[in-house]
């Protein structure tokens, strides 16, 4: 007899065709430009070592003195964040996790029963799948459409609402379509959740990668229901190794007591939060400013880059890492027609060397569209672009320019 498995980890873990893609390029040998790369640490920055590693010989990690939501003056420095964007944040209404992922993971289990649903935008973010399937809790879709800028489809969100939503989910400025949340949109947003009891999650983790005007954060009042909004140094100190998030609960008062209470009882159940991390967190937070600089001038490089490319049109991008590319409609009908159907993202591999996230992983409309990481180190951007160019006019293609 063999043990059996729960339906819940039921993943179809066949290997994608673009994987398996770019590992017959790779066993071929044939050179690939990787425009996906996301991770901070591997993409050539200039992390001040010692600014980073000195903070984890603090002593006063020597002593086991666990607090479920997170040693107090680790909060204090999360709120010290939320004030430099002008939000007066209670360091005793901050829970830190390991990542925003545990953060997510803490709201499934206060806000959703198994089988209850939480509304998520579409695009977006592809992890929640499986942060919900781990907890039980059903994604259901709402519709995010692009009109001169990315919009939630509100009267679509509010038909999806059954008795058992218990959540509105959003992702601020979201990933990959780099807009944020418009003022009314959010007022909208508040009084959906107040009509029917909903707690909105918001997933800031871009927050300080703005391009054009800044993003005012959700940690901002007046708060009408139930709020969570997560964030991490993953991105706000490009420190994923570290593994430091949060979530910081607003509203209500008597709702965010009752909640801070029961996720303190989910927190201190796992006491996942390691002493030396939260020891340094208030200089990794400090040191933020040189490193997002350097990710910021990347990225305005990287755009810069393709506003040069003559023959490929881009969405606005208004804040975070990527940027969403509009190939020739014909050249997503091209690599999709034939026996042996790909996907654009499968071709430009095959054909190309090239790289790049299928608009399908997030769940974006458009087998025209690509995704493309705007932190990759910028001589090997470029040389993407220009391979992605030069693919362009040896099809035949030529795209509107510009984005
Ligand atoms: C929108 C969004 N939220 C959360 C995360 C994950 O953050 P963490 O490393 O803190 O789990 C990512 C990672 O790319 C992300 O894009």
């Amino acid at each position: 007899m063999t043990p059996g498995f729960s339906s819940r980890t039921g993943w179809n873990l066949e290997e994608s065709g673009l994987s398996a893609e770019v590992r017959s390029a790779k066993e071929q040998g044939r050179p690939l430009i990787d425009l996906t790369l996301s991770n901070p640490t591997a993409c050539g920055f200039d992390f001040d070592a010692d600014a980073i590693l000195s903070p984890l010989q603090n002593r006063a990690a020597l002593t086991y003195d666990p607090d479920p939501r997170g040693i107090p003056s680790a909060r204090a420095a999360v709120a010290r964040y939320y004030a430099d964007h002008g939000s007066k944040v209670d360091p005793a209404h901050i829970i830190l996790t390991t990542s925003t992922s545990e953060a997510y993971s803490f709201l499934f289990r206060l806000l959703a029963d198994p089988g209850d649903h939480v509304l998520v935008a579409q695009p977006s973010y592809p992890l929640f799948d499986f942060l919900a399937a781990l907890d039980d809790v059903e994604l259901r879709p709402y519709p995010l459409f692009y009109d001169f800028g990315w919009w939630i489809d509100l009267a679509e969100l509010e038909r999806r609402i059954t008795s058992r939503t218990r959540a509105i989910l959003l992702v601020h400025p979201n990933n990959p379509t780099g807009h944020a949340t418009a003022p009314a949109e959010r007022v909208q947003l508040e009084a959906i959740c107040e009509r029917h009891a909903l707690a909105l999650i918001v997933d800031e983790v871009f927050l300080d990668y703005v391009l054009t005007e800044p993003i005012r954060s959700f940690a901002t009042g007046p708060h009408r229901c139930l709020t969570f909004v997560v964030s991490g140094i993953s991105k706000i100190a490009a420190l994923p190794q570290m593994k430091v998030g949060w979530l910081a609960a607003f509203g209500p008062e008597a709702l965010r007591t009752q909640a801070l209470a029961r996720l303190e009882v989910i927190a201190d159940t796992f006491l996942s939060m390691n002493a030396p991390a939260q020891h340094a967190l208030g200089a990794w937070l400090a040191g933020r400013q040189a490193i997002q600089q350097q990710l910021l001038q990347r990225i305005h490089a990287n755009l810069a880059a393709l506003a040069a490319a003559a023959h490929l049109s881009w969405l606005p991008v208004q804040a975070g890492w990527s940027a969403v590319l509009q190939l020739p409609q014909h050249a997503a009908s091209e690599s999709t027609s034939g026996s042996q159907a790909k996907s654009l993202a499968e071709t430009l591999v095959q054909e190309a060397g090239l790289v790049v996230h299928p608009a399908s992983f997030y769940a974006m409309a458009g087998a025209h569209r690509v995704v493309v990481s705007l932190i990759v180190p910028e001589a090997v951007f470029s040389a993407g672009i220009r391979k992605l160019t030069e693919w362009c006019i040896s099809r035949g293609l030529s795209a509107a320019g510009g984005s």
